[in-house]
């Protein structure tokens, strides 16, 4: 007779909106296989049919909702889709990693403190779209990312995590983003193997790491 078995340990069930290329989904997807984040992605859920997340999925076996935003009536019927597909998928966690809609107050509420969204930008500074060509407009010496719980405000939750990148003289838009980039990628899979551990603790604005 086998020996009775341990019980598998169970890990928070997320989900990643991605609305573009994907390469944050990618960081998570190997954060998990490589044991830094102990957590299962159940589901990619996507607005853009042709966002390159998709193919990152599927050549994971990790199941795409697609709801093109264009098809639906109106916003209120996207977003009651959406949140359906995130309630079907069973999360825990929600992992906005490069996507490019405002999520409305139900799905928001839902999730306090359990939506987190990473920004290419040192938040206070430069929210919302193009953020690297609003941060080199201003003139600024130092650029980053900045990872944060999602709440009602754009881009305004507490702080998990930031890294820093040096504007250089010569930089434009691109060269900026791609170092920025570079630095997203390991911040956000910090700051969600932060949270799946259970280690991150809001009190107000503040996020302590315990
Ligand atoms: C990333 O730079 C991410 O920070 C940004 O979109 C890019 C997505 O890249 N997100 C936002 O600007 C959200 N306000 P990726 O698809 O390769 O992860």
């Amino acid at each position: 007779m086998r020996p009775p078995q341990p019980s598998p340990v169970q890990v928070p069930r997320m989900v990643v909106l991605a609305s573009g290329r994907g390469s944050n989904f990618q960081a998570l997807i190997d954060g998990v296989a490589d044991g830094r984040i102990h957590a299962s992605i159940v589901r990619l859920i996507t607005d853009n049919p042709g966002a390159y997340a998709i193919d990152r999925a599927r050549k994971e076996g990790i199941p795409v909702s697609v709801l093109d935003y264009l098809v639906f009536q109106d916003r209120t019927a996207y977003e009651s889709a959406l949140f359906r597909e995130i309630q079907d998928a069973g999360a825990d966690l929600i992992i906005l990693a490069g996507y490019m809609r405002l999520l409305g107050e139900p799905i928001v509420a839902a999730f306090s403190d359990r939506m987190i969204n990473i920004h290419p930008a040192l938040l206070p500074c430069f929210p919302g779209l193009h953020a690297q060509r609003q941060a080199l407009e201003y003139g600024v010496k130092v650029a980053g990312c900045t990872v944060h719980f999602v709440t009602h405000e754009m881009d305004s939750g507490p702080i998990i995590a930031q890294r820093c990148v040096p504007v250089g003289e010569d930089d434009d838009e691109e060269t900026l983003s791609e170092r920025i980039l570079r630095e997203e990628h390991d911040c956000l899979v910090e700051a969600v193997a932060l949270f799946c551990d259970g280690r991150l603790e809001v009190t107000g604005r503040r996020v302590r790491v315990r």
